[in-house]
């Protein structure tokens, strides 16, 4: 059976309870910035650079999006998903990494692992 230790590619982030919903951690692991988010209690990870011209996008605003029905009747959803990077606006779903108009721009994404409440990325 293989532990934690045995995975050379996890990154201790944190306890899982110091990262509260709508919190984030960037940390520096394997020459990389990753930007870790708790989004209602489910952890996601994404690289800390922005595809678009290389911006500290993991710093960026926590925010949603609006959309709007056939009727142009306009909602704002998606609460706290949604990145958006701090140089230029671009904006990516914290869950995938996907920017939200560019079907070819996105972040990276990695794997969190909880384990005894403790927070891993695979980097
Ligand atoms: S560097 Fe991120 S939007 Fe331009």
């Amino acid at each position: 059976m293989s532990t934690i230790q045995d995975d050379d590619r996890l990154h201790y982030v944190t306890r899982a309870a110091d990262l509260k919903p709508g919190d984030r951690a960037v940390i520096e692991c394997a020459g990389r910035e990753v930007g870790v988010f708790n989004v209602d209690g489910t952890f996601y990870a994404v690289g800390n650079y922005c595809p678009h011209m290389g911006g500290p996008c993991a710093e960026g605003l926590v925010t949603g999006m609006f959309d709007a029905d056939e009727a142009g009747n306009v909602s704002f959803e998606r609460d706290g998903e949604i990145l958006c990077c701090p140089w230029h606006g671009w904006q990516f779903d914290i869950e995938t990494g996907d920017h939200l108009g560019h079907s070819k721009k996105r972040l990276l994404a990695f794997d969190v692992v909880l384990e005894d409440g403790d927070v891993y990325v695979r980097v």
